[in-house]
């Protein structure tokens, strides 16, 4: 079987940089890389840390996610997401790797009554978004061997996110207010690293045919949607063995309730078919993905 070698993993302490260690550690030879090694905000330190790694395959999960805070930061946010990935996939052309890079269900509007298809005109709401979706294009500009995967509304057992925040808040209070018009797919950086590993190892082992064949934007999230005040409720169902027993009640509260500095999309659901067409990889269902992000916290 033939293995990727070396692969390197940027953004190695966040959330899905942490699975990525995980997913490929029996996969290749993993040289991972956070902020305090390589700062992205320096394209020079980038391109040479990937020159001195010199990988078969790069896997970028660093980013500037901090959505509020970039309505006041737009030109660190757009260094980090809108203009390094570009310095990325150019290293990784000369190097003759594979690039992959992730994005975000914020390119779009959430205009849209159905889910999101690749070939649907984005329309960032906010800062964030659009440095996204400026590293999309610096991307495909480079083109070579690269993928781009957007996913949604990320969490898992590490990190900061949605679900760790609702535990925090639910041992603090019996009942939450929790937004219920914004509705999306919850996707676990564990079902995440799984799907890249088992797509990187389809092209290693040339189940893909050549790169022209499936280079490209990918829509990759757990399966189902729910808003964000469906998805409270399902974490305090499963979280009565962390709660003491207790089980908080949510009331929903519309967007307007719940003012931010970044605008979101009403509709972030993205479709995932052109993923399973192209590499036949269906992540789980979120519901599924939930379940088994509780497992590492009551083995
Ligand atoms: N989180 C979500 O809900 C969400 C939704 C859709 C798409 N995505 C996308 O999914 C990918 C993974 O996100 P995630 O949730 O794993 O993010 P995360 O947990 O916030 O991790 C981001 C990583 O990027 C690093 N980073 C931030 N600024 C940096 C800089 N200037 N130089 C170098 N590294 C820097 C962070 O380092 P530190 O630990 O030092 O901060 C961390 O390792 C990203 O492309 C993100 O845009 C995320």
């Amino acid at each position: 079987m033939s293995r990727a070698g070396r692969i390197l993993i940027l953004g190695s302490t966040g959330q899905l940089g942490r699975e990525l260690q995980r997913s490929f550690s029996d996969y290749g030879e993993v040289i991972a890389r956070g902020r305090e090694t390589v700062d992205f905000s320096g394209e020079d330190q980038l391109r040479s840390a990937v020159r001195t790694a010199s990988p078969d395959v790069i896997l970028n999960a660093a980013a500037y996610t901090a959505v509020d805070r970039a309505e006041s930061e737009p030109d660190l946010a757009m260094a980090v997401n809108g203009h390094a990935p570009g310095a990325l996939a150019e290293e990784a052309n000369r190097l003759g790797a594979l690039f992959v890079h992730y994005s975000t269900d914020y390119v779009f509007d959430g205009t849209k009554a159905g889910a999101w298809e690749e070939t649907d005109a984005p329309n960032p709401l906010n800062v964030y978004g659009a440095s996204k979706l400026a590293g999309e294009r610096a991307v495909e500009q480079v083109g070579g061997k690269h993928l781009i995967f957007r996913t949604s509304w990320v969490y898992g057992p590490h990190g900061k996110n949605f679900l760790l925040t609702m535990l925090r808040l639910g041992k603090e209070r019996d009942l939450l207010k929790v937004v219920d018009d914004q509705v999306g797919a919850p996707t676990t950086s564990i079902a995440l690293a799984d799907a890249t590993r088992s797509i990187v190892a389809s092209i290693f082992e040339g189940r893909c045919g050549s790169a022209e064949s499936w280079a490209g934007v990918y829509h990759m999230t757990c399966g189902g949607s729910v808003s964000w005040r469906g998805f409270a409720d399902a974490i305090f169902a499963r979280a009565q063995n962390l709660l003491g027993g207790r089980r908080p009640a949510t009331a929903p509260i519309p967007t307007s309730e719940y003012p931010t500095p970044a605008r979101r999309p009403q509709n972030s659901v993205l479709s995932n078919k052109k993923l399973n067409a192209a590499f036949g990889v269906q992540l789980p269902s979120w519901g599924d993905a939930l379940d088994r992000v509780f497992l590492e916290f009551n083995p």
